[in-house]
């Protein structure tokens, strides 16, 4: 059965059969998936009953996979799965929902707010492939937002104005912005501000995008409360309905997405029950400004 991808939203999205992720992929199924998120940002494939070594295989034919350490504030020795996974579920180490206080669980509501992954690195995100092992029947719909559209449909002289811009971003911003409270002194130091370019150019199809993120806490050069009020404005017009795909997810759904490309965030569920997702992160290459070294 031949790979195939039919797109599924208006604007970009693109379902994928005719694959079985748990296998070795031939060259051209990789260079079909890689075609594939240069022209629809997000790939949806269902049925994919993975475990997680398969997972990190799968992933390792996009690039390098970037370890999770320093993005949350999960200690080591509480984390559930392996390091170069990334553990989005509602769960602690004993496969039980994390408790309403729990630092972790609240730390985590962060991802409720449109983002793009790991744009809080120096070298941000490529790709992120997320596996529903266990989902929840109501609520907890992943949601997608295209940021080369949302680059398209600003006005010329806005155009000129995000151009040259520079953002810091920081794990610290995305959680001010939810009240979480307090970080360690070694939490500030992990979490200390990068600099991204607001405006990205995709290597392969050239095209634009705005590079938002809750994450982004300010612009450089500018005072803080008119950079926040700025990038708030540009990101309600890039979330925009038109240019938002809603992921339901069935079990054994992966999902696959450019962060250059696309924003992220994941609605509210009733979190008595189990939803296991478990993430990997293909890393960038590069920086998207000159900085000093994380
Ligand atoms: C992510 C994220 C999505 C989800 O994995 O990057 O933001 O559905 N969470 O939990
Ligand atoms: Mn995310």
């Amino acid at each position: 059965m031949a790979l195939s991808i039919r797109q599924i939203h208006p604007v970009f999205v693109g379902e994928v059969s005719g694959v079985d992720l748990r296998r070795k992929l031939s060259p051209d199924d990789i260079a079909a998936i890689d075609d594939g998120m240069d022209r629809y940002a997000v790939l949806v494939f269902h049925d994919q009953d993975i475990s997680d070594e398969q997972q990190i295989a799968f992933s390792r034919n996009f690039g390098e996979i970037e370890n999770s350490a320093g993005g949350t504030v999960t200690k080591p020795q509480e984390k559930r799965l392996n390091p170069l996974m990334n553990d989005v579920s509602n769960l602690g180490r004993d496969h039980k929902p994390l408790a309403r206080n729990d630092r972790t669980r609240l730390f985590n509501l962060g991802n409720q707010l449109w983002h793009s992954d790991s744009s809080f690195r120096a070298v941000p995100a490529k790709y992120s492939i997320l596996s529903g092992r266990i989902v929840v029947d109501k609520g907890g719909n992943t949601e997608f937002a295209d940021m080369r559209a949302a680059y398209d449909a600003l006005a010329e002289e806005m155009r000129a104005v995000v151009e040259p811009l520079v953002c810091e971003h920081s794990l610290m911003y995305s959680r001010g912005l939810l009240g979480f409270p307090e970080f360690t002194e070694e939490e500030r130091a992990m979490f200390r501000p990068v600099r991204q370019s607001l405006v990205r150019t995709h290597p392969r199809s050239g095209r634009k995008s705005l590079y938002l993120s809750s994450h982004a806490g300010t612009i450089v050069g500018w005072p803080m409360p008119e950079a926040r009020a700025f990038l708030r404005d540009l990101n309600e017009e890039a979330t925009r309905p038109e240019n938002v795909y809603v992921h339901k997810w069935r079990r054994f759904d992966l999902v696959m997405w450019d962060n250059r490309q696309t924003m992220n965030r994941v609605r509210r569920f009733d979190e008595a029950q189990v939803r296991d997702m478990r993430r990997t992160t293909v890393a960038g290459d590069a920086p998207t400004v000159e900085q000093e070294a994380a």
